[in-house]
């Protein structure tokens, strides 16, 4: 099962992402996670990363493109996949559309996860993760409740940082919303439900594929 999780910064991909992967045993693609875990070890990838990712701007689709198309090369990919946060501009999904078509697989489903903004920067400004092994919790975790680690803030996830992302979101991922709709991949799922309801849906919807 190859799936494409679409939202806007904070709409619960990662969250949601988490379940699936535990339920349907499909490897996890975040470019996000990949790029912080390039950011923290400063490879050449990362230096380049960090000003975008900071500025809460798009890392350049070149960048994330290669980045993708070495992962989906990985064996782990071949009992399907996730990706989370990717494609995020029209290039990026022709991209993907064409390295799909060449490696013979192709996109089962493209989940958009929609949440109103003023949600989205509430539950972005609480929210923590575990330094140790990447648990997604809010400022109420004073340590991980997985595994004991230390809780931090991601540095992109002050205020003025979150409105610039919201603002790149809804320029150059919305559009995508169409893109996937016009070939009939589309199903958009209302995220600004607790996180057990967001997941009863979309496992109503990957049941229905399996
Ligand atoms: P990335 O890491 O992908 O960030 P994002 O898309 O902005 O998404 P987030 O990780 O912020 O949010 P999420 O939707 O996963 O929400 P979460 O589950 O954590 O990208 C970071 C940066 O990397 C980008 O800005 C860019 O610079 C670069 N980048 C990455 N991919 C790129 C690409 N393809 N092209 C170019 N650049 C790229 O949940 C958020 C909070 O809400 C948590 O606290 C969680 O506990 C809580 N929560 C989740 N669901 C619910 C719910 N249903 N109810 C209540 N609370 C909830």
């Amino acid at each position: 099962m190859n799936i494409v999780l679409l939202g806007a910064p904070g709409a619960g991909k990662g969250t949601q992402a988490a379940n699936i992967v535990t339920e349907y045993d499909v490897a996890h693609i975040s470019t996000g996670d990949i790029l912080r875990a390039a950011v923290k070890a400063q490879t050449p990838l990362g230096v380049e990363a960090k000003s975008y990712m900071d500025a809460g701007g798009l890392v350049p689709d070149s960048v994330v493109i290669e980045l993708v198309k070495e992962r989906l090369q990985e064996n782990d990919t071949e009992k399907g996949f996730i990706l989370d946060g990717f494609p995020r501009t029209s290039t990026q999904a022709v991209a993907l559309a064409t390295e799909l078509s060449e490696l013979g697989r192709d996109i089962d489903i493209v989940i958009a996860v929609s949440v109103d903004p003023d949600v989205i920067v509430e539950r972005l400004a609480s929210r923590r993760l575990c330094r140790n092994c990447s648990y997604i919790g809010s400022a109420s975790d004073t340590s991980c409740p997985v595994c004991h680690g230390e809780m931090y803030q991601r540095d992109d996830d002050r205020a003025e940082t979150v409105r610039n992302r919201l603002e790149v979101y809804e320029k150059a991922t919305t559009p995508l919303i169409e893109y996937y709709r016009g070939r009939d991949l589309l199903t958009e799922v209302d995220g600004d439900r607790p996180v057990e309801e967001v997941y009863a849906s979309i496992k109503k919807l990957l049941d229905k594929l399996n």
